[in-house]
């Protein structure tokens, strides 16, 4: 359910600014991180998403990504990413942030679009950060040059997100007149402050979850649906 000043502020916005996390891609059925399902032999994510997981074990590392990456190939776009998609032809301006590292909101075409935590289909060397592509190899591949090893290229706990992407991140959550939340839990910095930010700024800011977040007692709503249905909802407000 939306307020009727929620669905005013959503009609009027010229600007609308999302951000998005694994819970967006769940009814892809790529698994969260923390809910339901999304712990992986019982380890936490903090412990493999990690320069120090990676360092302790980097074999084990690159074997959850393999999981990941082989759920994430076989999976498509869902009612959610396309929604969010189609909401384009309703603002001036629609900017996207997100979280995930699967791809799929580039797959769908997005124009102003953020991968915040990168791309789990490109890799890097850890040592001398040469940028490799997408590697199937269920062994942990070296790099051919340093003879390092070869990583994903998304951001880790403790690792920092290049300014210029923070900047434009920032920006784009600035500018925003409503900012949606989509299947995130919020607890992962600096992504969290964004609609934080952008309330500060004069934004209505709405979320869709499944459930309440640590987010949730801070900003202007909550739908709670799964993300296809939340955004059914959103775009439904555009025909009446
Ligand atoms: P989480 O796994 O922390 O949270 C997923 C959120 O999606 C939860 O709040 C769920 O209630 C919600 N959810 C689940 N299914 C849903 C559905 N069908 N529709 C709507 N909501 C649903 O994922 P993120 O918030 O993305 O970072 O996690 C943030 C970051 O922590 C990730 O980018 C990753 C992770 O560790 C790194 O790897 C650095």
């Amino acid at each position: 359910m939306l307020s009727e000043i929620g669905k005013d502020r959503i009609k009027k916005a010229k600007v609308i600014t999302i951000l998005t996390g694994a819970g967006v891609s769940a009814e892809s059925g790529i698994p969260t991180f923390r809910g339901e399902g999304g712990l992986w032999k019982n380890y936490p994510p903090e412990d493999l998403a990690s320069p120090e997981g990676f360092k302790k074990n980097p074999q084990l590392v690159w074997e959850w990504y393999n999981w990941r990456r082989n759920i994430i190939r076989k999976a498509d776009s869902n009612k959610a990413h396309l929604g969010i998609k189609k909401l384009e032809n309703n603002v001036d301006n629609l900017y996207v942030i997100t979280q995930n590292v699967d791809g799929i909101h580039k797959k769908t075409g997005i124009k102003n679009l953020i991968e915040l935590h990168g791309n789990i289909f490109r890799n890097k060397c850890y040592k001398c950060g040469r940028p490799f592509g997408d590697i199937t190899s269920e062994e942990i591949p070296v790099c051919d040059v340093c003879g390092g090893y070869i990583r994903p290229d998304v951001v880790w706990f403790g690792e920092t997100i290049p300014a210029n992407i923070l900047e434009r991140s920032y920006k784009w959550s600035k500018r925003a007149d409503v900012f949606l939340l989509v299947g995130t839990s919020g607890i992962v910095y600096p992504a969290a402050s964004f609609p934080l930010y952008a309330k500060e700024n004069g934004a209505y800011v709405i979320e869709i979850n499944k459930e309440k977040t640590v987010l949730s007692p801070h900003i202007n709503e909550t739908i709670l649906e799964p993300a296809s249905e939340g955004m059914k909802i959103i775009l439904d407000i555009y025909k009446s």
